[in-house]
């Protein structure tokens, strides 16, 4: 038996454990693993190419962050524009890929991703490739699973961050704003912002007021407080509903760049409030690094499952965590289905009880 392995998208940390557990299982089993460099692009003729992965190729990977195979968010095989909007994959380019595994004999192939990648897995599925899916996403927001690998090692970035942001801010005095990954769901902003002891986590599912977060700064700093860290996810919306972007459209990977909600928070509340005022972004330091423990063993278990899903020919299947099991999906009934934060959840309530503010009121 011989399998092939893609990882497609952007990084983030325990891609490596992933592919650690689906060679070590497999060569338990005595299959052959072959992975895809450059997520989709290697099965293309003309494209980066695959290598063979063995036990002694991925020795020690583990704890390494990034991904061995290289991965790409844009390319030939983008499947989304936006959240809804998805685009086929081009027929011509479909039969390529599809001639590649043919002719490599590859006879299931696991592909690792996002929303986005498992829309073109669904694709290949429906084309008759045996796929399966092992969910990535650092952001944590696919509803089929309760989390993904990258998630944890993301927020314990942020938690480091605003620990040493907090002495440095007291020392002076002042307003910190840090601005962290989150497109659609605010699930790292939330999470770092309470692990990280912040006193306002802005959202993109929690519309806030800059005067409600004015205001809120200006109380905590009557009420002693030396300093404020305010929190704020790279997709958090403007009072028109707007975001803040860095680039229009990338043509390519057809989505827009996020960026500069938190300069503009910052340079807001200093008006606001007269209040010394710097921001940070953490930007990819974010999906960079070590994965930490949790992410190595959460990667691990979905390679393994992964290779056990095709053992027992559980094709067009998505690996997925719920109530500490990984279990499997539907991918069909995975792709397109957003896990937001809920406003009147009982973890945003948790933050709101220990004095965490969302600028909403
Ligand atoms: O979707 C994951 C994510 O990390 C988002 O939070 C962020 O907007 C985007 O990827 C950044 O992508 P890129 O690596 O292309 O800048």
């Amino acid at each position: 038996m011989r399998i092939g392995i893609l990882n497609s998208g952007g990084d983030c940390p325990g891609l490596n454990a992933v592919i650690h557990g689906v060679v070590g299982a497999a060569t338990e089993l005595g299959w052959e693993v072959i992975g895809f460099r450059d997520g989709f692009e290697g099965l293309l003729p003309n494209g980066p190419g695959h290598i063979k992965l063995d036990v002694d190729r991925t020795v020690g990977i583990l704890k390494l962050g990034g991904t061995i195979l290289g991965t790409t968010n844009k390319g030939n095989f983008a499947a989304k524009i936006g959240v809804d909007n998805v685009a086929l994959v081009p027929v011509e380019i479909m039969d390529q890929a599809k001639a590649t595994i043919k002719y490599l004999g590859i006879e299931a192939l696991i592909i690792v991703g996002g929303d986005g990648s498992l829309t073109t897995a669904l694709q290949l599925c429906n084309e008759g490739v045996p796929a399966v899916g092992v969910p990535k996403t650092i952001d944590n927001d696919l509803q089929a699973t309760a989390m993904t690998f990258g998630f944890d090692s993301a927020v314990a970035t942020v938690v480091d961050a605003l620990d040493r942001l907090h002495t440095t801010a007291d020392s002076h005095q002042r307003v910190m704003v840090v601005e962290v990954m989150g497109r659609h769901a605010g699930w790292i902003a939330l999470w770092g912002g309470i692990g990280g002891g912040a006193d306002i986590v802005l959202l993109p599912e929690i519309k806030f007021n800059i005067d409600n977060v004015a205001r809120q700064v200006n109380h905590l700093y009557a009420t002693g407080h030396r300093s404020v860290l305010i929190v704020v996810a790279e997709g958090a919306e403007l009072e028109d509903g707007s975001l803040m972007t860095r680039e229009q459209m990338d043509a390519e990977r057809r989505q827009v760049k996020l960026g500069g909600i938190g300069e503009y928070v910052g340079r807001k509340v200093e008006q606001l409030t007269g209040k010394e005022t710097r921001d940070v972004r953490l930007g990819h330091l974010q999906r960079g690094g070590s994965p930490t423990p949790l992410d190595r063993i959460l990667g691990t278990r979905f390679g393994v499952k992964a290779v056990n899903l095709i053992r027992e020919k559980k094709f067009g299947r998505m690996v997925s965590y719920q109530s500490y099991h990984v279990g499997d999906v539907s991918i069909e009934e995975a792709v397109n289905q957003l896990r937001l934060v809920q406003p009147d959840s009982e973890v945003v309530q948790a933050a709101r009880s220990v004095g965490i503010s969302f600028g909403d009121r």
